[in-house]
């Protein structure tokens, strides 16, 4: 049973947006159309949704009757203090396809990596989906998501941020900035930049495709999930496909995401980034040495009665002048860029400016706020934002690949 292709489900195809990786040959489409998918767990993590759960089965249930699949509804409650569980069982006196597993609370990854397992090795699932249980993610986008991934795409994504997808108009400037700068961390740090909503907790995927990797080896607990598995399906050549929706504001309840999980998801970002990029090793490589010609050059100077406010500027210069040397001969030596030489070194010049205003702006700040710490603590501090500007305007402008 399959949805037509000329049926629409609620959506029109122009809103579907186009699948990354590589096309499927004739053989292979028909490979796959012989191996139709017909099982699906859709995976609802609770931490205490007393107020939501009971209404968002009613509502998918509802939804079911218009979807041509076993459709099944997972709920994976980290026993909840406020009884969400015990609705869960009261709704499964009513729906057969209803299924609870309960746990210690150890986060929404570790939630979705036992419910995953679970429902493809347990349950036989040719697919499982990925959804909130306070309706943020609205039961009729269930339909459109599932649908995407019966035309072929390995992994479907409920998006935010592609042209149609939206996020609550009242979300505070602290919730944009959260979720902004998790994609942007995603997409320019680990590197899935071919994807617009990378953190999104909405999400269809093929069972075949998360059997290709090792869900215990992902390392995650929290909302990190998100990106870990997303990093790891593309890794392994998944078709990932986006599909706008509108991200409801929940209205019962509060948000779990805290601190710990922001934490998890900036490391566990640079982590992939260095797990997958020899050229950021090697970047990092030479930062370290960057930082000892620096904080050396600086002690020597001040050390022989030179002012701090130009010894400080003095090092960072030559340090910025080993690090380019570095990095243009080993670091990106391998880049064929498309400038000439002379637009790279002018490149070279204006990126180096402002690492120096960066980097001496910071010293001078740090001097007059905290003026009891050693100065070369406030000469280390300098590098840490003039690393990050110098590494992303060298890798995204002075030292970009030319496209094919
Ligand atoms: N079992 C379990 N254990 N469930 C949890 C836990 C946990 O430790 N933490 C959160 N949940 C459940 C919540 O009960 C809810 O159903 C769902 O996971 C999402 O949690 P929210 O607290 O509502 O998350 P959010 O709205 O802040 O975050 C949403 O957007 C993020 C991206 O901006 C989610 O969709 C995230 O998955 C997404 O990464
Ligand atoms: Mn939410």
């Amino acid at each position: 049973m399959i949805f037509r292709p000329e049926k629409e489900v609620n959506g029109t195809c122009d809103s579907v947006f186009p699948v990354t990786g590589s096309g499927r040959s004739v053989a292979e489409a028909w490979a796959f159309r012989m191996n139709r998918l017909s099982k699906f767990v859709l995976i609802v993590p609770t931490y205490n949704e007393r107020d939501n759960i009971g209404p968002l089965i009613e509502a998918l249930e509802e939804e079911f009757r218009k979807i041509p699949y076993d459709m099944n509804i997972l709920v994976m409650d980290d026993n909840s203090p406020d009884g969400t569980a015990e609705i869960v069982r009261q709704a499964g006196k009513n729906y057969s396809n209803v299924y609870l597993i309960t746990g210690e609370k150890q986060g929404l990854g570790a939630a979705y990596i036992r419910g995953m397992k679970h429902a493809i090795d347990g349950m036989n699932a040719d697919a499982v989906m990925e959804m909130d249980a306070d309706f943020s993610h609205k039961p009729d986008d269930v339909p459109r998501l599932i649908r995407a991934l019966d035309e072929g795409a390995d992994f479907v994504i409920g998006s935010r941020y592609v042209k149609g997808g939206t996020i609550p108009h009242d979300w505070g400037l602290l919730r944009q900035a959260i979720s902004k700068w998790g994609n942007i961390f995603a997409r320019y740090i680990v590197g899935l930049y071919k994807v617009h909503d990378c953190t999104a907790g909405f999400r269809a995927i093929r069972s075949s495709i998360i059997k290709r990797i090792d869900l215990e080896s992902l390392g995650v607990q929290g909302y990190a999930f998100q990106i870990a598995l997303l990093y790891k399906v593309m890794a392994s050549g998944a078709r990932v496909q986006e599909i706008p929706v509108e991200f409801v504001d929940r209205v019962k309840g509060t948000t779990k995401l805290g601190f710990s999980d922001i934490r998890e998801f900036i490391i566990h970002a640079w982590w992939l980034r260095f797990e997958h990029s020899k050229t950021f090793v090697r970047f990092v490589v030479v930062g370290a040495s960057g930082v000892l010609v620096n904080l050396g050059v600086f002690t020597v100077l001040i050390n022989s009665g030179l002012n701090k406010f130009l010894a400080s500027p003095i090092s960072i210069e030559l340090s910025i002048i080993s690090n380019v040397l570095l990095n243009n001969f080993w670091t990106f030596s391998a880049r064929k860029t498309k400038h000439r030489f002379y637009v790279k070194g002018l490149k070279f010049n204006v990126v180096s400016l402002s690492v120096l205003g960066i980097s001496y702006s910071t010293f001078v700040i740090l001097n007059l706020l905290l003026p009891n710490l050693a100065l070369q603590i406030h000469q280390v501090l300098g590098i840490v934002p003039a690393m990050l500007a110098n590494y992303f305007l060298h890798s995204y402008w002075t030292f970009r690949s030319s496209p094919e």
